[in-house]
């Protein structure tokens, strides 16, 4: 592919790219990285979107599936109907001709109705974790990579998500094998009855769309419930005090989850996984750095390894 053909013509004369990344302004993101390098690993924190970004797009030549996509409740008729609406919602969700505030109130009406379906269809912790053995979803080569080198700098990773936090937290334990005790995952987090079956979900809900309301979430304590396998131990209020930012997302609106943070410096890198010809004038203007084709997180360890 000859990208210097896809790329916008006010790009910076700075711009460099190779064959699985661009960088609109190489200056900028250089003195950002001085600027983070300087102030040092107590300063830095990673606020990561999980489908998509930490996981791969592809799986086997096949899309990989998000928290919500993997989930089988045991029973089909409420899959299907979750099936419906996905049919009803995603074409809305990705319609760039509806205006936000009437897409958000659809987002809020589509993830109501499904959490909702979850709950009367008695979900089970059981019927998750067979759902995650069985599904189509694997983490990008060198994610763990990338974790081991942020935790042994004690350097936090908020994973921000609009899917399910239960669900995403089972990925992390049958596919990373380890726990990270740098790790917490803000999502859609649901509550189990003794039987294990779903009764309800806590606070207000995440969607695609209002992903920057819910960027303070993240500074708050910890919930240290049995059940997380990270067992995070870092005081999230501090994350506050962590100032420079590294942010990875997939969509452009994964920008908004740094909202509320306070920081001084932050580098935005996005996966551009699909559609890369249409959408890379907009991701090279958005994201420091765009990392093309459904590419490994080799590029980012080596970018944070940079930056401490
Ligand atoms: P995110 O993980 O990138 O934050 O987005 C969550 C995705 O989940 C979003 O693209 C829509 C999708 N989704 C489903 O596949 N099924 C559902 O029932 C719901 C509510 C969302």
């Amino acid at each position: 592919r000859r990208l210097s053909l896809l790329l916008p013509a006010s790009m910076s004369s700075s711009s460099t790219r190779t064959p699985e990344s661009v960088v609109a302004d190489a200056d900028a993101l250089a003195r950002k990285v001085a600027a983070i390098r300087a102030a040092g690993a107590a300063k830095l924190q990673v606020i990561a979107d999980f489908d998509g970004t930490l996981t791969r797009y592809w799986y086997d030549g096949c899309r990989g599936q998000s928290s919500h996509a993997l989930l089988r409740q045991g029973n089909e008729e409420f899959d299907a109907k979750r099936e419906e609406l996905f049919e009803h919602y995603h074409p809305i969700e990705i319609n760039p001709d509806i205006l936000l505030p009437e897409k958000a109130k659809l987002m809020e009406e589509w993830w109501g109705k499904s959490h909702g379906l979850l709950i009367e269809g008695g979900l089970t912790r059981e019927a998750i974790n067979k759902s995650v053995a069985d599904a189509p979803i694997a983490f990008r080569d060198g994610v763990v990579e990338l974790f081991e080198f942020l935790e042994a700098r004690d350097i936090p990773v908020l994973v921000f998500s609009a899917g399910l936090a239960d669900v995403i937290e089972e990925v992390f334990r049958q596919k990373l094998h380890r726990s990270f005790k740098n790790i917490k995952i803000v999502s859609n987090r649901m509550v189990f009855n003794e039987e294990g079956r779903l009764v309800a979900f806590k606070g207000k809900t995440i969607h695609v769309l209002n992903k920057n309301e819910h960027s303070l979430d993240m500074a708050a304590p910890v919930d240290n419930s049995p059940e997380d396998p990270n067992g995070s131990t870092e005081d999230y209020s501090l994350v506050k005090k962590r100032t420079n930012v590294l942010l990875l997302g997939d969509h452009i609106g994964d920008l908004g989850m740094s909202d509320g943070l306070n920081y001084e410096n932050r580098i935005a890198a996005g996966f551009l996984n699909t559609n890369i010809e249409k959408s890379l004038k907009d991701y090279s203007e958005a994201f420091d750095i765009v990392y093309l084709d459904d590419a490994p997180m080799w590029g980012v360890v080596e970018l944070v390894s940079d930056l401490c």
